[in-house]
């Protein structure tokens, strides 16, 4: 089986921050005193030719500034990089370009400009609408002002909106959970994702955990009750955490999780490019320090580490993104993005459907149950080194 090219995507990472949130093991980093927007802009630039031969010839079909706040660069920074990267590869008519948000940085007259400079989808950092969560969460803005920051956006034309809330919070009840999805429908966001919230290692909520996080029977309660409510307001699930009104999945993530190309620029970016002439997938990660990333953008010492992943890794990294899919995928998908022949998780994929955790419907396509969902760590670990 050939490896055939799928969609290009690309990742763009802004990573200062006003404050550092407890439970966030992002690259993102606190800004200190004025940042360096203009000359980040450069080697955001610098960083792309330097990944372009990887990339020759290719069309980009959808955009993610992601975070840290990308917010916090003034629109004729966001302009620039676009114009910058659609000089340098072709965009796709139409291409998704999102932008993620903080709404303690949303400013009067910006987003008109986000606008014009070409970012059509917002993403908004909400996590909840009770006050007393965003402060145990150390978030820099109230409810009242998330709410203003997303009718803001509406007010300048974005129609294409995503929040992100979090659940499983320190203190939260069930119904606590609940009132922060009935807030988030009211602002009729097209996407919603919905986060339990992780202790990450190397984060200051590890070292030392708040008080009542939920256990997982409660967490658990909550997923389901809200998994509910998501559905009868009219958003589909289609991820583990993402839901969307009817045609308004992100572009972006569903081309990762499709094990699609992306390439990643910035601090710590991450990229995935299949290698058409080598029959190659190369995973490709820059250097995480900002003040390092400034000097060295767009020379060797930028490259955090270079992956080659061999045939026998692909099922795996396959799997780790496909089980996500409500939809899971084709057997034709698989072999078309992984370059392998199906028989070669054919023992595997049989012992998944036999345990109750994928079926494969009569068009081909294999997809989680709502067993498998709940083990879905267990059934991407039988792909391991296929
Ligand atoms: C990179 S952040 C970008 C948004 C923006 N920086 C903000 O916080 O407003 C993406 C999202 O990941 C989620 N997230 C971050 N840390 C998490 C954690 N430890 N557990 C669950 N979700 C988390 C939050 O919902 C957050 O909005
Ligand atoms: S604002 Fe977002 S990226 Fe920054 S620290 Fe908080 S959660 Fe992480």
């Amino acid at each position: 089986m050939p490896l055939t090219t799928p969609p290009l995507s690309l990742y763009v990472h802004l990573p200062w921050c006003v404050r550092k949130c407890p439970y966030c093991d992002f690259n993102s980093h606190e800004g200190k005193g004025a940042l360096p927007f203009d000359t980040y802009v450069d080697a955001l630039l610098a960083d792309l030719d330097h990944d372009l031969p990887l990339a020759w010839g290719r069309t980009v079909h959808s955009v993610f500034f992601g975070g840290g706040t990308p917010s916090l660069f003034p629109p004729e920074f966001i302009d620039r990089i676009l114009q910058g990267a659609s000089a340098r590869l072709r965009f796709a008519p139409g291409c998704e370009i999102t932008m993620e948000t903080n709404p303690g940085t949303a400013e009067h007259g910006r987003f008109e400009l986000y606008r014009s400079a070409g970012v059509n989808r917002l993403s908004f950092g909400i996590q909840s609408f009770d006050d007393g969560c965003l402060q145990r969460l150390g978030r820099i803005h109230d409810s009242g002002e998330a709410e203003a920051a997303v009718k803001m956006a509406q007010d300048a034309g974005f129609d294409n909106v995503n929040l992100d809330l979090m659940y499983a919070l320190p203190q939260q009840t069930l119904a606590m959970a609940e009132q922060d999805l009935e807030r988030a429908f009211a602002l009729q966001p097209a996407h919603i994702s919905h986060y339990q919230l992780t202790l990450e290692p190397n984060t200051m909520f590890a070292a030392k955990p708040p008080a009542g996080i939920p256990d997982d029977d409660a967490s658990w309660d909550m997923q389901e009750h809200c998994q509910a409510l998501l559905a009868q307001a009219g958003y589909a699930q289609y991820e583990v955490s993402a839901y969307a009104r009817p045609g308004r999945q992100c572009a972006h993530n569903l081309n990762y999780w499709r094990y699609g190309d992306y390439l990643g620029i910035g601090a710590g970016a991450h990229g995935k490019l299949t290698l058409g002439a080598e029959q190659a997938v190369l995973r490709r990660w820059k250097i995480k320090h900002p003040t390092q990333y400034l000097v060295q953008a767009g020379h060797a010492g930028a490259i955090g580490g270079d992956d080659r992943i061999e045939p026998e890794r692909r099922p795996f990294e396959y799997m780790l993104n496909a089980l996500r899919l409500v939809d899971g995928f084709t057997l034709g998908e698989f072999e078309a993005r992984t370059g392998l022949d199906r028989g070669v998780i054919e023992p595997q994929l049989r012992q998944a459907i036999d345990t109750g955790w994928l079926v494969e419907d009569a068009a081909g396509r294999v997809r989680p149950t709502d067993l498998g969902r709940r083990f879905t760590n267990d059934a991407v670990a039988l792909f391991l080194d296929s």
